[in-house]
């Protein structure tokens, strides 16, 4: 059967590195206000990491960033995302359009157990509807596997259940899946917090990897982790009675040794947190 059609997502050329930028971001669930104002550039092809204490806010701006947040009954948002200049939640933009370009892995492995690990690399294009013939999805199955670093392991098993891989291998299939529909952008939460040092060494290869390709964000409370992968580094603060806010962002490695907020230097040297 050769079914292939528009939208066809394994056949396009790959598009351009592309730059993701939140502008004003303010965001509430109820009246509780979490983020206020949160405005940050994540780079073309760059690895951004978003520090901070626990509470601060970094998944809620995560979410906000692939219009995840908004399904939460009670949430609300004020602000802009851009995805190379064009917002995401402009009125005449499709959310599906948003999820595709914008792709998130989670903190703790989520394939589908019982589906076969090809099918788990396959699942989001059932979700996106688009259609691809046999030779095009084996083709995309082994060129996800390999970006995520995870072919060598699988090749001869892609048949075998996602659910009997290793927590490790089950976090690189999550992110085989996630490039199988070729997003523009990778959101990362905590993705090696449930993974022990080698297998976090291993997706943190990957990440390095792909950022030739997809532009990265990464939550981590790692801060070796972010010093390891991250190009860029934004710290998010809040207190008691006060929303997340962006403390310091810039250059990791000049954030690391020459914080410029007396609070980023305790937080990054671990004296809170
Ligand atoms: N679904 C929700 N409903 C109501 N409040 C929420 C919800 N999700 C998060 N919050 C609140 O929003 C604030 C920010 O939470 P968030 O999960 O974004 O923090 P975080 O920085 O990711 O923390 P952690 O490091 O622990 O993961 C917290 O006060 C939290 O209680
Ligand atoms: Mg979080």
């Amino acid at each position: 059967m050769n079914a292939v059609m528009t939208p066809d997502a394994t056949t396009t050329a790959p598009q351009g590195l592309a730059e993701l930028r939140a502008v004003d971001i303010t965001a509430w669930f109820g009246d509780h206000k979490v983020l206020d104002r949160v405005s940050l550039t994540m780079a073309a092809g760059g690895i951004t990491a978003l520090i901070g204490p626990s509470g601060c806010g970094k998944s809620t701006f995560l979410r906000i960033l692939n219009r995840m947040h908004e399904l939460v009954p009670s949430a609300q948002l004020a602000g802009q995302v851009l995805l190379d200049g064009e917002d995401i939640y402009d009125p005449g933009k499709r959310l599906i359009d948003a999820r595709r370009a914008i792709g998130m892995v989670f903190q703790k492995p989520n394939p589908f157990p019982a589906m076969s690990i090809r099918e788990n690399v396959l699942a989001g294009l059932r979700l996106t509807g688009t259609k691809a013939s046999k030779s095009t999805k084996d083709g995309l199955v082994e060129s996800c596997l390999v970006k995520a670093g995870l072919w060598k392991e699988v090749k001869d098993r892609l048949d075998a259940p996602g659910g009997g891989l290793s927590g490790g291998q089950q976090q690189r299939l999550c992110i085989a899946r996630s490039l199988a529909i070729r997003p523009r952008v990778l959101l990362m939460d905590e993705p090696c917090s449930a993974l022990d040092p080698t297998s976090t060494r291993v997706i943190e290869e990957t990440m390095v990897e792909l950022a030739r390709e997809v532009t990265i964000v990464i939550v981590t409370h790692n801060m070796q982790q972010a010093a390891r992968v991250s190009d860029q580094c934004a710290f998010f603060l809040a207190t008691q009675n006060t929303p997340g806010v962006i403390v310091e962002h810039g250059d990791t490695t000049a954030m690391f040794q020459h914080p410029l907020d007396q609070r980023t230097a305790d937080y990054v040297n671990g004296r809170f947190g």
